[in-house]
């Protein structure tokens, strides 16, 4: 007991590596709540069993937007109930490394430390989650040679040129998975009158949805409500039609990793051209993402192994060398 942990917080799901073991925890970030007495009924996966159990009052809270805490009690509550779950107890308290997005505000980043330490952690460590994404996905990060680094989650994108230890330049947008989602969802309100659930609009996008046109165009059927009549209508959709409905938010996600290199230095910008770009988090599964960004920014684009796991064991990484780390980066924020 009392292992430093590191806690990728994100807005779709939360990770956390323990010193030593690696992984420990991995759910989504979701919270049943009973509106009647605000308990918290259960967080996670389990979550999602409470609510379609249809338990009494009790709802399902998504407690971040973008990567940032809108319901700061809950998301309290619910790292509570995550560090307890790991097996924190009141003492020995461990260390907590939080990966944050580099847009992140001084109150909320404040509030990020408060709701961790409040939740059992001694000191809280604050580190930009392009450097802990740069560091998961293996690359050089010491080394006097610019890496781009592109990590789509569900609620933003965190885009970096990594070199010498630090991120030398960056972007950090409020897009994400959950865009892709809620553009479909419009697009089937608009286009045929029927209202979807989130979680059916995010399984369209991972059965059929794409960022380039393939050779094989698929098709859904999804079940909605009939916005006039409140009736259940199935609807067929195409491939080409739903990537058509993504590409606002897919633009903006290209539009900003190629403002990105226009913007680095000239001599990061030549090696990211040679080295390519490096592709994670859970967005990045999207299908011909990683071919659109080649084709878009004109630069070899890699996927990561595991996208979904890159940030926190980018973190678990520093939390197993912290003393390191923190003399060599300026973004780690001791406390
Ligand atoms: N196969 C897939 N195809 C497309 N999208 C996918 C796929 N698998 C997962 N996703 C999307 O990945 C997103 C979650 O990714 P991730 O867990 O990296 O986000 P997060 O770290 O919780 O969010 P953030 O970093 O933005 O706060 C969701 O929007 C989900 O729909
Ligand atoms: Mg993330």
């Amino acid at each position: 007991m009392g292992r430093d942990l590191a806690l990728d917080l994100g807005t779709a799901n939360t990770l956390v590596y323990r010193q030593g073991d690696g992984i420990v925890f991995d759910q989504p970030t979701v919270v049943a709540m009973n509106t009647t007495t605000g308990e918290v009924v259960s967080t996670g996966e389990d979550a999602w069993q409470k609510i379609s159990a249809r338990s009494g009052s009790v709802v399902a809270v998504r407690p971040l937007r973008h990567g940032v805490m809108t319901e700061f009690d809950v998301t309290q509550r619910m790292i509570g109930s995550v560090l307890r779950g790991v097996g924190v107890s009141k003492f020995p308290k461990p260390r907590v490394l939080v990966c944050i997005p580099s847009e992140t505000s001084e109150v909320e980043r404040r509030a990020v430390e408060e709701a961790v330490r409040s939740a059992g952690g001694r000191g809280v460590v604050l580190v930009e989650e392009a450097l802990a994404a740069a560091i998961g996905a293996g690359l050089p990060i010491h080394e006097p040679v610019g890496n781009l680094i592109v990590d789509i989650g569900g609620g933003t994108t965190e885009i970096g040129v990594v070199s010498m230890g630090g991120v030398v330049s960056g972007l950090s947008i409020r897009v994400g998975g959950f865009d892709l989602d809620a553009s479909i969802r419009e697009h089937i309100r608009v286009r045929y009158g029927v209202a979807i659930g989130e979680k059916a609009a995010e399984q369209i996008k991972i059965a059929i949805g794409s960022a380039v046109p393939s050779p094989r165009a698929r098709e859904a059927i999804v079940t909605g409500r009939e916005l006039s009549s409140g009736a259940p209508r199935e609807i067929r959709l195409g491939e080409d039609e739903v990537r058509q409905a993504m590409s606002q938010p897919v633009g903006r996600i290209v539009e900003a990793a190629r403002r990105t290199l226009a913007e680095a230095p000239p001599e990061l910008t030549h090696d990211v051209l040679e080295t390519g770009t490096f592709l994670t988090g859970g967005g990045a599964l999207l299908r011909g993402l990683d071919l659109l960004l080649s084709q878009e920014c004109e630069v070899p684009v890699h996927m990561t192994d595991r996208p979904l796991e890159t940030v926190v064991m980018g973190a678990g990484a520093m939390l197993e060398r912290l003393d390191d780390y923190r003399s060599s980066f300026q973004l780690v924020r001791p406390h």
